[in-house]
Formats: C-alpha cells, structure tokens, sequence
C-alpha cells in the first residue's frame, strides 16, 4: 500500500494541476470527465483519504452516509460550496475545504462581460451578424443602454461583490449601491465608492443593474422571487454569477416576458445544465454556461 495518501479526483483539472496532484498523491484521476455519480462519491469516500470534489458533485447526507468512510476531507474545487451538505459532513468527521479569493477577480469580470453584454446587446448583435442580416451602420441601429454612470445596485457584498463595485466604480464610473446584513467596514465600502442601503428591497428600486453576490443557503433560496424582481425597475437589469438558487427562474421568466424588468445576464442556473427554455428564446436575456471562474490562470491557482 502507497504511504502517500489517496485522492479521488471528480473531474478532469487542467494539466499542471493533475501533474502536481500526480506527484504529491496517490490521486486517482478522472480521465473520462464523466461526473461520478451518488454511487461513484460513496465508493471514493469508502476508499480514498481524500476526495476533491466540485460543483457538479451532490454531496448530499444519503452519499455522505457511506459505510465504512475513509475519507476525512472534501476539498471543493470551487469557492461555492451549496451541493455539500456540511451539516452531514461535520457529523461524519469531515473537513470541507474550497478555493475563496484565487477566483474573485475572474468571476467579477465575468459579472462586468454579462453586464456589458446585455447592456450593450452585444450578443444579439453578433448573431445578427453572423447571420448575415447585418445591412450597414445606421443611426438607430440596435440601440442599447449606456451602462457609464449608472446604478450598479449589489446584493451581498463580499469578495467578489467588492471586486465587481471596484471595476464599475473606478472603471465605469457607476453609483455603486449594496445591502449585505454583514457589510464590510465603513472605510472599505467608501473606497469602492459604494453606499450601503439598509434593506434589499431599497437597492431593487433604484439600481440600474442589480447584480446577485449572495451565497445559496435555505435563506436565500429564490431571494429573487416574483414580488422582489417586481420591485425593480422596468429599464433594470438582472445579473446572475452567485448561484441559479438565488433566482426564482419561472418568475424570472414571467418578469422579462411582462417587460417588469429590462433583461438579464446569467452565469447560473436552476438546473444546470438545464436552463429553462424561454430564456433560450429571449435577444434581451444573455447566457453563459457557468464560466464565472473560467480562466486557465484561475483554474490552477483553485
Ligand atoms: C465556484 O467556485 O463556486 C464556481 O461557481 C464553481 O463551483
């Protein structure tokens, strides 16, 4: 037997990291990149140290209850860490570990694309180019938003919701508007130029964008239901790189088919892969499959 401990891997990483990972374990990679399965988790966590796991890996109590359990830790590859039922794992003796701060400068420039995006509507700008409909430069050509000095309104205001009140501040110019129930010292949000606001509901009304930087916990699950998005403006934006949870998707859906609300960006689903069909069909509605993180620089740093 290897003195070295064992690690299953979930996923594929990128090469320098499965090298290291190679080098300093006895790490069973996972070559295919075919996610494991309630079964494949409970196995790994029968048979290995270690398991380093991430987004795509329901660590519920039922895979968490595997007999005998060898593993001791759940290192996330990711900084969200909502499909790991910690409450089961603490009980199990596990430590959960995740990938905060190496990621906060991409995923916030991830929320400023999306936001550019929609704003800007250069999404369905470059399909109707593509699509050869594009006759010629005219004054009111698909005419969008101007997004310098506008309202970014945040919700929640940790790592990357500073990082985000940074670029759209500092770069864009933009108020820059929060409510977080742990808000950061005074001094720190005075340097993002950004203003707190006592309830949720004041930033819904009065931001131009409003941009979600919550964690998905029981509490803010479906934060952004039918009465809270019908508290934002029609000529707002909403946009989504925290987790899918955090949006009630169908009211999401009812809002933008009403015209409630201006459009959205998202990163983040419900169901992911799965996103809900109606916003595949909407030019005001821009969509990325989860790239919030998605450097290479980034990657390896997690
Ligand atoms: C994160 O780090 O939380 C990303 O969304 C991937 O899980």
């Amino acid at each position: 037997m290897s003195a070295r401990p064992t690690v299953v891997v979930t996923r594929r990483l990128p090469d320098p990291v499965e090298q290291e990972l190679a080098r300093d374990f006895d790490a069973r990679l996972n070559t295919d990149d075919r996610p494991l399965g309630p079964d494949g988790l409970r196995e790994a966590l029968k048979s290995a140290d270690a398991l380093l796991c991430t987004v795509t890996d329901k660590l519920t109590a039922e895979v968490l209850s595997a007999e005998p359990l060898r593993a001791r830790i759940l290192a996330n590859f990711g900084v969200g860490f909502n499909h790991i039922d910690t409450e089961a794992a603490k009980a199990r003796g596990l430590a959960v570990s995740n990938t905060p701060d190496v990621l906060t400068d991409a995923t916030a420039d991830t929320a400023m694309t999306l936001l550019l995006m929609v704003a800007r509507r250069t999404g369905e700008g470059e399909r109707h180019l593509r699509a050869g409909q594009w006759t010629g430069w005219r004054p009111t050509h698909m005419l969008g938003t101007h997004v310098s000095g506008k309202t970014l309104g945040l919700v929640g205001m940790g790592r990357i919701a500073r990082a985000v009140a940074q670029r759209a501040h500092h770069g864009f110019g933009m108020k820059v508007i929060f409510h977080d129930p742990y808000p950061p010292p005074a001094d720190v949000a005075a340097s993002l130029g950004a203003e707190p606001r006592a309830r949720l509901e004041q930033v819904l009304k009065e931001a131009d964008f409003v941009s979600l930087h919550c964690p998905a916990t029981p509490e803010t699950r479906h934060l952004m239901n039918k009465e809270r998005l019908s508290l934002m403006r029609a000529d707002a934006y909403l946009i989504n790189t925290a987790r899918g949870d955090v949006v009630d998707e169908a009211a999401l859906v009812e809002a933008l088919t009403a015209r409630k609300i201006a459009g959205a960006g998202l990163d983040v689903y419900e169901k992911e892969p799965q996103v809900t069909p109606a916003l595949l069909m909407m030019e005001n509605v821009v969509l990325l499959p989860h790239l919030g993180s998605a450097t290479r620089e980034t990657r390896v740093a997690m």
